[in-house]
């Protein structure tokens, strides 16, 4: 069978090889931009840049081609993560100028201080920043920061600019690993954008993890909440159970003024196979969304079957709100709905049988303690006492994915399901729980069976918004 229907129509993707961390989120001059870790020698070898998507709406996406590439000496080998400053008024046309910043990766080998993992030597980690005021064309690279500016506490994985505007100044966040194998974030600031002095080190109580990546700032309700990707926690039964960890740590006070974070509080944004780095942004009107890599970098599982020449894609732009708990919720933008066609309803149990392979399915109010939902023959998802399961039911299908468990006291109000061919996504509880998983089905068509007792349940077959996502692009 032909690869064609696990191309997906709502969740970006390359049409060829690598994708990661999404970069440079933002709103610019009226448009959304995406970008993301491109790597077009893929699997060849490991070059990153930054391609390129633009939206007007958050639904239906353009890609715009390889816009960061790597050629200069400071990121020869890789335009790693970073983050964009949208500064008003700044451009020479007296309009909005787009501030990229992020990581110029450089590997040297004959370093005599390299080491296993680059960590103590052969290794340069240089924040760069590029302009645009079109969001087509950039300024020339100008490097901001080298290894040398970092604290000596720092190791040479220093990496993945955030940065944000707050009062009178703008801040950057900065994932490192210090010289004892601790992750920890170093927070700049800066008055104009391009020097920046040191204002303080997060560490976490007791050390969480020999690395934070991707470090990212959410501001909501008076209150922060500071993000990273922590690596090297170990695995437990229904917690850390991917390769590396993504998530948050509910701050007390600002983050300005932070220093130690208590890793007992700290929340994962997702429990599937697949989702690492995310990212944040703030959009005009205010709403802070979160993307993020549906993929990671374990090699328990495939996410490139039967020789497929694309791997991985982010998940659809997610709005983040305030639960009365304190802690985040996630759910896809309401742009998104405007993919549904006519909805269907569905019983409690009931099967349905939808031609493509893209739906979003909803049910709420859901009763009982009990529920179950199989799509196709392929995943389950079922909920029984205190704990929700996602199964493959089918190990080639699986491709390595095992069980994934989620405790839930409470157990299961409402449930979403987002399917979009080869991606998955389920929100839980009014988005308080995620599964983020890739699964490449058998069939061509969609087969949903389920078993849960609820007020109101509806599947809505979606509109493929990406068809001509790739039209007239150079690869
Ligand atoms: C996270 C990460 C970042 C780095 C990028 C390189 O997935 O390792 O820390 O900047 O990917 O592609």
């Amino acid at each position: 069978m032909s690869h064609a229907h696990w191309r997906l129509g709502f969740h970006i993707a390359p049409q060829h090889a690598w994708l990661n961390d999404p970069n440079g989120l933002c709103q610019f001059r009226g448009a959304y931009h995406a970008y993301f870790q491109y790597n077009p020698l893929w699997p060849d070898r490991d070059t990153k840049h930054w391609r390129h998507f633009v939206s007007p709406d958050l639904v239906h996406w353009e890609d715009h081609g390889t816009a960061l590439v790597t050629d200069i000496p400071e990121d020869r080998n890789g335009v790693y993560s970073g983050s964009a400053y949208v500064a008003p008024g700044a451009a020479s046309d007296g309009g909005d100028l787009l501030c990229l910043y992020y990581t110029g990766n450089v590997i040297d080998p004959d370093d005599p201080a390299a080491d296993q993992g680059f960590v103590h030597g052969g290794r340069e980690a240089n924040e760069i920043l590029v302009t645009s005021k079109d969001g087509e064309t950039y300024s020339d690279k100008r490097v901001l920061l080298r290894n040398d500016d970092y604290p000596t506490v720092c190791t040479r994985h220093v990496r993945d600019p955030k940065v944000w505007k707050q009062g009178d100044s703008l801040y950057m966040l900065l994932g490192a690993r210090d010289q004892n194998d601790e992750g920890f974030i170093l927070l700049y600031e800066s008055s104009d954008g391009s020097s920046w002095r040191l204002r303080n080190e997060i560490f976490a109580h007791e050390r969480f993890g020999y690395m934070w990546e991707c470090p990212n700032i959410v501001q909501l309700g008076g209150r922060d909440f500071l993000a990273c990707c922590p690596q090297g926690l170990p695995e437990q039964e229904t917690r850390w159970q991917n390769r590396w960890q993504a998530g948050y740590f509910p701050l007390e006070g600002s983050v300005l003024t932070t220093h130690l974070v208590d890793e007992r509080s700290f929340v994962e944004w997702d429990h599937g196979h697949d989702f690492y780095a995310p990212q944040t942004f703030v959009a005009d009107d205010g709403r802070a969304i979160l993307v993020g890599w549906m993929g990671t970098f374990d090699h328990r599982y495939s996410s490139a079957p039967d020789g497929l020449d694309w791997i991985h894609c982010l998940t659809v732009p997610r709005e983040l709100t305030l639960g009365a708990d304190g802690l985040l919720r996630q759910w896809p933008v309401a742009e998104l709905e405007s993919l549904r066609g006519l909805g269907i309803e569905l019983d409690a149990e009931d099967e349905l049988a939808l031609d493509a392979h893209r739906a979003d399915l909803v049910w709420q109010g859901i009763e009982g303690r009990e529920g179950t939902l199989v799509l196709d023959d392929d995943v389950c998802l079922s909920w029984k006492a205190d704990a929700l399961t996602l199964r493959f039911l089918d190990a080639a299908v699986a491709a390595g994915r095992q069980d994934r468990v989620v405790p839930l006291p409470n157990g299961v109000q409402d449930l979403r399901v987002l399917v979009d061919s080869s991606a998955l996504e389920i929100y839980v509880n009014n988005g308080a729980e995620l599964l983020s998983t890739r699964w490449f089905p058998r069939d061509e068509a969609l087969r949903v069976h389920c078993a849960i007792p609820c007020a109101q349940a509806c599947a809505y077959p979606l509109q493929d918004a990406l068809a001509h996502a790739y039209d007239g692009v150079e690869d």
